[in-house]
């Protein structure tokens, strides 16, 4: 993508990855993303905010040719993660004259992950400031979105933050703005759930520090820029701030249908008693789709067969991925089939030590479900629902 002007001398310089589908050999990444950098132009010196990963280097190498770029003072890294540090390289060999900016912590990882020499940094303190003429960054310490050592950067003058990761979204747009707000909203959750949600806390705290700043416009290095701040502010609000939903998450695999079978008569049992279920087949759900279930579910059901003594790997990848998101969840239970024994609810217990929730009562059956299974399902169904209706959860 070529440069483009945001205001007056503050450019887009960034790439868009079209092709990509797996984030750190993991996350599915269905719509593809972008890697934003960001140029600004003030009187005295220029700053680029960001880079981009690695594989794209050529495309911010040359936007900056493009816009005649013969100089660059600072490039700040709000993120030492390098889909957005990967292009530090480049610039500095272009422009060796730049110094990066970034905090303490920052600057000890790009020298691990990038061998960037220690004579090429400025470290800088929250609120610290540095002034480009008739332009001024103020660099915000926000650690742990989602690294440790990442800040946020506001451009004083124009109200914009650059936010790096915070706020952002996998998705790829020759939109410069958001556009179409619904499609930007599953993006912006997926990456949410995926990548924020375990540090909900630290991002609530964050969410509190941004507020004391007036911002015209959110500019992040993932997706298409907010110039309706308020939008994304307020689903990152709902996202961490709010309680869990009357909301039951049912991921399940079967092998030869009696799990299956539970996982639908259950399904029923709880829709009967209005708590929403979402279901996902292991085999072959977008486990992005899952996470996101995960930001506004109260409670997680795993389905599973006992296959070699234990659960099936993939719900024990599940259990461990969930358990990774630490999502708001306050309860747990496991149903499913075995045919001669086993310990496939020990083992999946023991994979969830992050997830402060309460352990309800499993279902497990011998061989295919029978009477009795199905009315330990609906005692488990009524349990649940009366947790939800005590916590007084709406769907
Ligand atoms: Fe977009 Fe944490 O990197």
């Amino acid at each position: 993508m070529k440069p483009r002007e945001i205001k007056p001398g503050v450019y887009s310089v960034g790439a868009i990855d079209w092709d990509r589908r797996l984030f750190d050999s993991l996350v599915p990444l269905p719509d593809g993303t972008s890697y934003n950098s960001y140029l600004i132009k003030g009187s005295k010196k220029t700053a680029l905010i960001d880079t981009v990963d690695p594989t794209m280097s050529d495309v911010l190498i040359n936007n900056l040719s493009e816009l005649e770029v013969k100089s660059v003072d600072y490039v700040v890294a709000n993120h030492a993660e390098q889909d957005h540090s990967g292009a530090i390289p480049r610039v500095l060999e272009k422009y060796p004259e730049a110094k990066v900016v970034c905090t303490p912590k920052c600057k000890g990882i790009l020298i691990d992950l990038l061998m960037i020499p220690e004579a090429k940094f400025v470290t800088v303190n929250d609120k610290e400031t540095i002034s480009l003429g008739d332009r001024t960054l103020e660099f915000i310490h926000a650690p742990w979105v989602h690294w440790p050592e990442t800040m946020l950067t506001y451009l004083r003058e124009d109200k914009i933050l650059f936010p790096c990761d915070f706020f952002g979204s996998h998705l790829a747009t020759t939109d410069l703005y958001v556009s179409d707000e619904g499609q930007v909203y599953e993006a912006a959750k997926r990456y949410y759930a995926e990548i924020m949600m375990p540090f909900r806390t630290s991002i609530q705290k964050n969410l509190e520090k941004v507020k004391d700043y007036t911002i015209d416009i959110i500019a992040p290095s993932h997706g298409p820029i907010h110039d309706r701040p308020e939008f994304i502010l307020e689903c990152y609000r709902s996202w961490a701030f709010d309680k869990p939903k009357n909301i039951v998450v049912l991921p399940y695999i079967s092998m030869h249908g009696s799990t299956r079978k539970m996982v639908e008569y259950f399904v029923g049992a709880l829709a009967q008693r209005n708590v929403t279920v979402k279901q996902f087949d292991l085999t072959v759900t977008d486990i992005g789709k899952l996470a996101m279930a995960l930001v506004d579910a109260a409670t997680v059901v795993i389905g599973t067969p006992t296959i070699l003594a234990g659960p099936h790997p993939n719900v024990a990848y599940a259990a461990i991925l969930a358990n990774a998101l630490r999502p708001n969840l306050k309860f747990v239970s496991i149903i499913g089939s075995y045919s001669w024994g086993g310990k496939a609810v020990e083992q999946l217990a023991g994979m969830i030590p992050n997830l402060k929730v309460e352990i309800l009562e499993s279902v497990l059956c011998k061989g295919f479900p029978k009477e009795a299974n199905f009315e330990a399902l609906d005692s488990l169904a009524a349990t649940i629902a009366e947790k939800h209706k005590e916590h007084n959860l709406v769907s």
